[in-house]
């Protein structure tokens, strides 16, 4: 019988450090984008009032990936994470199951990786500080994912819950981060280069009026229909906005779908980061301002959990069972 390896979150942090896992995460992009990759729509359900997602893709060179994924906002004052996920890695040929990984830090790690892509191609050319809006449990990987691009070592902060700013500073400082809290999400983006939106709210918190030339906005929230974590404004005065997948943002972000409906923004000014990554739309040209919204992908979690089942596997890393 085929063994399958076992992959927890503290093996997955030590596999995939950034300079391994952003190369990894930008080609699992481009294959999207050129359709040589097999992604069916993700399956949403709502549970209990709760978002739950099961998400497959077979990317070429790394295998069908398989996720299970629940998204439960009242967690943290249960002592769990909002985010809970196991990942399934099987071999695209012969059908072998693979590897089972603990999904949670898999997600937060391929996130951070997809901003900090776009970070790549979009960052302004200037050094300066990088907002975060909503400091839980994304914020962290977004911070040392897109600074390992951007070079900054400054960070504003802002959450409506100020036990979770004091936790993430605390955190960010040891990390050789110098923070600014922010007295509001206003503050924070007039404060910053590039700002990152990481939280669970449903009402936009970056309004286009606070905006200014010559920054980059990562948005990964508003994971809903009807959920906006920008204004309309905001979207409009965007110069480029680059999303992780066109289908998927207009099905899944008020942010995108809201604004297209309302013929704000066409389906033409929306491009790909793996379209912009390939060389076939352009990314930062000059003091522009830019956005990239996204959704979440099954193609980054097959490429993510590939290259941790490769790299757990040339170390003697993880554990193996006998099916
Ligand atoms: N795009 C992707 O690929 C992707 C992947 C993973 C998670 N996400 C999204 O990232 C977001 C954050 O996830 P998480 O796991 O860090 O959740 P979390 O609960 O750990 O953190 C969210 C934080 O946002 C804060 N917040 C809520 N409303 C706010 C507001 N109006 N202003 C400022 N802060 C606010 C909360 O207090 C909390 O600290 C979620 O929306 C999730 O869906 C996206």
């Amino acid at each position: 019988m085929p063994k399958i390896l076992i992959l927890g979150s503290k093996e997955l942090e030590e596999l995939l450090k950034p300079e391994v896992l952003i190369p990894e995460i930008e080609n699992a992009f481009i294959k999207y984008s050129r359709n040589e990759t097999v992604t069916p729509p993700r399956t949403v359900m709502w549970v209990e009032g709760n978002w739950w997602g099961v998400m497959q893709s077979y990317v070429p060179d790394c295998g069908v990936g398989v996720k299970v994924v629940s998204l439960i906002p009242q967690n943290p004052s249960r002592g769990l994470p909002t985010i809970q996920a196991l990942v399934t890695l099987f071999d695209g040929l012969n059908g072998s199951p693979l590897a089972v990984m603990e999904g949670g830090v898999l997600t937060a790690l391929r996130t951070g990786a997809a901003s900090a892509v776009s970070a790549k191609y979009l960052a302004p050319k200037d050094i300066g500080p990088i907002g975060i809006i909503g400091t839980g449990y994304q914020a962290r990987y977004q911070l040392r994912f897109v600074s390992s691009v951007y070079r900054s070592d400054e960070v504003v902060i802002y959450d409506v819950r100020s036990d979770q700013m004091k936790t993430f500073r605390a955190w960010a400082e040891n990390a050789g981060f110098r923070v600014i809290e922010a007295a509001s999400s206003e503050d924070l983006v007039k404060k910053s280069k590039i700002v990152i939106e990481a939280s669970t709210t449903k009402e936009p918190v970056i309004l286009g009026k606070w905006l200014s030339r010559d920054q980059h906005v990562i948005s990964i929230g508003a994971h809903a229909k009807d959920y906006r974590a920008l204004d309309n404004e905001a979207i409009t005065r965007f110069s480029k906005i680059v999303v992780d997948s066109r289908k998927a943002v207009l099905d899944e972000t008020g942010d995108i779908r809201i604004p297209l409906e309302k013929g704000l923004i066409k389906q033409e000014d929306i491009a790909e980061l793996g379209e912009v990554s390939a060389g076939y739309r352009k990314g930062r040209e000059s003091d522009e301002l830019t956005l990239f919204k996204s959704v979440g992908l099954a193609i980054q979690d097959a490429a993510a959990a590939a290259l941790a089942y490769r790299l757990a596997k040339s170390k003697g890393i993880g554990i193996e069972l006998e099916l």
